[in-house]
């Protein structure tokens, strides 16, 4: 197991392990479940190499005003590369302004064979979201990575497993197939979403919504909260704080019949969610949650990739990595304190990731040999730590030497 510090808000991660005595790795384990810190369950999520594929727009489908479904067709031949678990994702990478720009966004689909679907909400001045709002036409092709992503259900294929999940605006996407993928698999599951936008203009998916709750009256059910309209039910109107969050679970949810819990949506409130379940005594275990964004606004993209110059005369590290079954290795000046990423992809220009920013996990890799201090983890499992795997974007390392392997 690797050996796991956290100090002035950095994890501080080493191999091969120091003397992990029960009352380290307890503490660790306690600090890192009371920071944020990816999905909290362990999940059966399929891990691949993540790898470009360059895919056809098969349909481009308004949902919204400010938001569209976008659904790929997967030829035949790369069936395997798209296999997906419903609440997993896809980076998508295009040329903008003769800059490389990569985004996440999560598969809206239960899966099945020959297509994958995305639903991309503009964010007012964001660049990848605007420009598929406005350019993105059927027929295009553009490069999708493979899935990934452990935003999955441990019990989808559960009789009588009752999920439930909470969103806002495009934090439906990825809950949108896992209630389809719940529902279908069983004949006796449940799913209960409670979904919030500012205006019923906002709703993604409302047509789909009805759809569902059309086919499985009786074991879906949908609450639609908005912000800035009136319902007819006062608990569905306005901002969900901490009281109307306590009366909807009361009302609506029932938290002591639910088995599984998953939350998608900005920061604030996934972390509301987080703390009102706790307390309300729901096990941590029980609930998921992905964050599209830090929730940091105005925060520049780190730049993956960003120009370093190695002087002779410098001292430096040794970062050593393993990328399909092939070494690779790159000097990183000690002054840069750049992450393995950026370094790797001097060397690699295909070392994978997406958002460089602690978020979806796409860089994930395992710590071999070496120690490294890492900035973020958003995406990480307490698992997978415990297990020495690391985020290379928020990785720097603190050895003269760090080892990590990308293909474990
Ligand atoms: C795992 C995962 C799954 C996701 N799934 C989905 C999904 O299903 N659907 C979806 O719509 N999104 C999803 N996202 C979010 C998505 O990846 C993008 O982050 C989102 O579309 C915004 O990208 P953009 O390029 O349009 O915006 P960016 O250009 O990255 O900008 C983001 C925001 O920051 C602001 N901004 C940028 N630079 C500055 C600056 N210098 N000063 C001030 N403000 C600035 C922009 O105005 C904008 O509001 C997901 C993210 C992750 C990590
Ligand atoms: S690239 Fe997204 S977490 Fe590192």
């Amino acid at each position: 197991m690797a050996s796991l510090t956290r100090s002035h808000g950095l994890w501080h991660l080493s191999t091969p392990p120091a003397d992990t005595d029960a009352e380290t790795e307890r503490i660790a384990g306690a600090l890192l479940h009371s920071v944020v810190g990816g999905s909290s369950a362990g999940g059966a999520a399929p891990r691949r190499r993540a790898r470009f594929h360059t895919l056809t727009v098969q349909e481009v489908r308004p949902l919204t005003a400010d938001s569209i479904e976008v659904t790929f067709a997967v030829p035949d031949e790369l069936a395997g590369e798209f296999d997906y678990l419903a609440g997993q994702h896809v980076a998508l990478r295009a040329e903008l302004d003769g800059r490389e720009v990569r985004r996440s966004y999560s598969l809206c689909r239960p899966p099945s064979r020959g297509s994958v679907s995305v639903a991309i909400k503009r964010d007012r001045g964001g660049r990848f979201s605007t420009w598929a709002q406005t350019e993105l036409h059927a027929g295009d092709r553009i490069d999708v990575m493979s899935p990934q992503g452990t935003f999955t259900s441990a019990l989808a294929a559960l009789d009588g497993a009752h999920v439930a999940g909470i969103a806002a605006g495009s934090g439906i996407t990825p809950l949108m197939a896992l209630a389809a993928t719940v529902l279908a698999r069983s004949e006796s599951s449940r799913f209960t979403l409670v979904y919030t936008n500012r205006r019923a203009t906002d709703v993604m998916f409302l047509d789909d919504l009805a759809d569902l709750k059309d086919r499985y009256p009786t074991r879906f059910a949908v609450h639609h909260v908005l912000t800035r309209e009136q319902r007819s039910a006062p608990l569905l109107s306005g901002r969900i704080d901490e009281e109307r969050l306590r009366g909807i679970l009361d009302a609506l949810v029932l938290p002591a019949t639910v088995d599984e819990w998953f939350l998608c949506g900005p920061f604030d409130l996934v972390q509301l969610c987080r703390d009102t379940l706790a307390d309300i005594g729901v096990e941590p275990a029980h609930v998921r949650y992905e964050l599209f964004t830090t929730g940091e606004p105005g925060q520049e993209r780190p730049d993956a990739g960003r120009p370093i110059e190695v002087r002779e005369d410098e001292p430096v590290r040794t970062i050593d990595f393993t990328l399909d079954g092939q070494s690779g290795s790159v000097e990183t000046p000690v002054s840069a304190n750049e992450s393995i990423l950026n370094a790797a992809l001097r060397v690699r220009p295909d070392v994978p990731f997406a958002c460089a920013g602690g978020v979806c996990g796409t860089c994930r890799a395992r710590l071999v040999d070496g120690s490294v201090t890492m900035t973020e983890n958003y995406a990480l499992e307490q698992d997978e730590l415990d297990r020495g795997y690391v985020l290379t974007c928020q990785s720097h390392p603190t050895s003269d030497r760090v080892v990590v392997d990308y293909d474990v």
